[in-house]
């Protein structure tokens, strides 16, 4: 790295640290955030967490680097606080299939269910659910669901199909997917098997069954993150968003660590919602308190009990 660039990030490290204390702020991020916004977070996590951390914090203001759908979350756990984010188009596309409107229809031709919706949603989809799950306590919260319950399981298809076949239980699935997740190549996969032979394959569960077949282990972020650090294998060949990879080689930079190109032949698999937001756009929310989340608060009450019911289920 160069000399000006080390400089550069130096200046802004340090303009970040003055404007939190100096606004109370903490700076929360998703593992899928560029490198140097993780480098300057106060906390990074998978969605549970973040969300568990959003809810504790005495901070005034909390800088959620991460999508739209995360940041609303916090909002909705700590209505009192300022939610920033960096990038207010910071979307993801699970969210964006799954219309409010579409997704009442929806459980009103299917009524009598139990409505699981996973956290990829928006606030006015989480506020028609019964509960709300991440792929860290899916599994978890489905098995806890009486097994005379009929059950919706939306938005996310490939993360439903995962969830019944570990709990053996049949739902009626919204026929969502993450861009991201879906674009992995089967065929580069295999290849990468072939080179490293002993390498595990570690994968989320947003992606499609047969990419999953070929796992090793699967689970949220913080899940994959723990496994390569407790797992004695030196070599992972890693099915999801890049981002993870820089915490997994920060911390074991002696561990090999593969990214599976995806459908297109690249090794492009980066959000294009996560990535929008960037150190510059920290800074500026920061000084300028905008973008924020704001939210109806008769949404938001309704939002919540699923919320919390979820934080109350899961370990
Ligand atoms: P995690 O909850 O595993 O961090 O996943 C969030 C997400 O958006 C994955 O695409
Ligand atoms: Fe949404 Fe997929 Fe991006 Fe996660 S990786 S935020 S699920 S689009």
């Amino acid at each position: 790295m160069s000399t000006p660039t080390l400089k550069r990030k130096e200046e802004l490290k340090k303009q970040i640290e003055r404007l939190c204390k100096d606004k109370n702020a903490l700076i929360l991020a998703h593992y899928y955030q560029e490198d140097e916004i993780q480098d300057i977070a106060h906390f990074i996590g998978d969605s549970l967490e973040l969300s568990r951390k959003a809810a504790s914090t005495d901070a005034d203001i909390i800088v959620f680097c991460g999508v739209h759908f995360m940041a609303e979350t916090a909002k909705i756990l700590s209505p009192e606080k300022t939610v920033l984010i960096p990038d207010i188009e910071a979307g993801c596309s699970l969210a964006d299939e799954c219309p409010e409107d579409e997704f009442k229809s929806f459980l009103h031709s299917n009524p009598d269910h139990f409505v699981i919706s996973y956290i990829n949603c928006t606030a006015a989809v989480k506020a028609q659910s019964d509960l709300i799950c991440t792929s860290s306590n899916a599994v978890e919260l489905v098995n806890k669901i009486p097994k005379n319950k009929k059950i919706i399981f939306a938005p996310d298809k490939n993360l439903g199909k995962w969830v019944e076949s570990k709990s053996g239980r049949e739902m009626k699935l919204w026929e969502g997917s993450c861009i991201v997740h879906e674009s992995f190549s089967e065929e580069s996969l295999i290849k990468l098997k072939i080179k490293y032979p002993n390498a595990k394959v570690l994968a989320h569960p947003e992606c499609q069954q047969n990419l999953l077949d070929h796992a090793d282990f699967i689970g949220s972020t913080s899940k994959l993150l723990t496994y390569s650090q407790e797992n004695e294998s030196t070599e992972f060949i890693v099915l999801t968003e890049p981002g993870i990879i820089y915490q997994m080689k920060k911390d074991m930079p002696q561990k090999i660590f593969l990214e599976v190109p995806n459908i297109d032949g690249c090794s492009c698999n980066k959000c294009p919602y996560m990535r929008l937001n960037t150190i510059e756009k920290v800074i500026d929310c920061l000084n300028n308190m905008s973008p924020k989340i704001i939210m109806e608060e008769e949404i938001r009450k309704k939002a919540l009990k699923p919320i919390q019911r979820m934080l109350e289920m899961s370990n």
